[in-house]
């Protein structure tokens, strides 16, 4: 087992990491006493797979809990769910000393993080990541919310969670498609922050792919790692934690002018090889590394082009109109060596068109 903690002082809490986990998050839950009891707050899918097992061994822990389930998909993640699950908590009389539980990826996570942080103006809650996106990424750091028919994670709060308990096996029932989304995430990790897990990527590609428990088990922690120190320092994105980002500035922009046909994965996949390629264009980057960068995502099986027939002034309409755009300056994540990056909005129309 191995254990992070997040270091944010009276918001600071433990990431577990251990393969069967699942079975044993009642026990510690038991022995942690966040609340008095718990909603655990699942999508359909999950629910089937995973719900009831989570139920039967929080029964068995001597730990009060329900389930409420929604409809699994990112259609979900929005404030008529939101509305839905805060009645049906009313309703069953959970007040400010319960707390919930996220067990599902990243729609659940952050639709359960946005609810606690709201629901009687704040209760405490657990992350139970089922996804790699989700344990690598996105329930660890905070970010809560939900999406409006303006634009995704437009509505949300920074929220962190009690703990986050990891278990790798779970990873065995998740699609291949699923999957590769969230390499795509960590392979951003070893560019921008650890040249030697991007090794580590490049060598044990074999045992990733194949869910091989040691290799899994040093991928999660080492994303962990890095996220919690990433967001120790810059817990609401005034700044580092925009390195995060590497890969989904140009990846946001071809997921949505592809109607979202691409996914995100795959997106913030084409996404990094463009960083990477602005990079060289800048002579921040060797174009060594930008090829290391290139053969490693494709050899995870992920795009490394935008696809042809996509409409590039759709992308670059795309580009100026993102959240993250400020004071009409779009930022990007550039690589400056493979473990590297730096911040910058000097891009040119030129070297931006060049990539496109
Ligand atoms: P998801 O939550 O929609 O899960 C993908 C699919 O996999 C769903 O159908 C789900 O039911 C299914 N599934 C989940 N676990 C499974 C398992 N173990 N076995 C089989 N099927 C399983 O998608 P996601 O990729 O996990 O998350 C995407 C969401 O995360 C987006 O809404 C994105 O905005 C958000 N996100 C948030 C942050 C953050 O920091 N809060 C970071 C990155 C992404
Ligand atoms: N997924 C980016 C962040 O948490 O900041």
């Amino acid at each position: 087992m191995a254990e992070i903690q997040v270091g944010l002082g009276e918001r600071g809490y433990p990431i577990h990491i251990e393969q069967g986990c699942l079975a044993r998050v009642g026990e510690q839950l038991a022995s942690r006493k966040f609340a008095k009891r718990y909603a655990v707050i699942t999508d359909d899918r999950v629910e089937v797979l995973y719900g009831r097992q989570l139920m039967r061994q929080l029964a068995v822990a001597g730990i009060e809990a329900d389930l409420f389930a929604f409809p699994c998909g990112e259609a979900s993640k929005n404030l008529a769910t939101i509305g839905a699950l805060a009645s049906r908590l009313a309703s069953a009389g959970f007040d400010r000393k319960d707390g919930l539980i996220a067990l599902g990826g990243g729609v659940v996570g952050d639709i359960t993080g946005f609810l606690a942080a709201i629901y009687m103006r704040g209760i405490p809650f657990v992350q139970v990541p089922t996804t790699l996106l989700a344990q690598v990424d996105s329930s660890v750091g905070g970010k809560t919310g939900v999406d409006i028919p303006e634009g995704k994670n437009l509505i949300g709060a920074f929220y962190q969670p009690k703990a986050v308990h990891i278990d790798p096996e779970i990873l065995a029932t998740l699609p291949r498609a699923e999957l590769l989304g969230g390499l795509a995430e960590v392979i951003k990790y070893g560019v921008i922050r650890d040249r030697a897990f991007f090794t580590f990527l490049e060598e044990r590609r074999e045992q990733i792919l194949a869910l091989e428990a040691a290799a899994m088990n040093h991928t999660i922690l080492t994303c962990c790692r890095i996220k919690a120190e990433v967001i120790e320092q810059d817990e609401r994105e005034g700044g580092l934690r925009r390195i995060l980002n590497f890969g989904h500035t140009i990846g946001h922009a071809v997921e949505a002018a592809s109607s979202f046909a691409i996914s995100h994965g795959h997106a913030v996949a084409i996404g990094m090889v463009a960083a990477a390629r602005i990079a060289v264009a800048k002579e921040m980057l060797s174009r060594d590394a930008e090829q290391r960068i290139t053969a490693l995502i494709a050899a995870y099986g992920l795009p490394v082009a935008i696809p042809a027939d996509l409409d590039r002034e759709l992308i670059r309409i795309y580009l100026k109109t993102d959240k993250k755009v400020v004071a009409g300056k779009v930022f990007y994540i550039l690589p400056t060596a493979i473990g590297a990056t730096c911040i910058t909005d000097e891009v040119s129309d030129r070297q931006l068109n060049q990539v496109l």
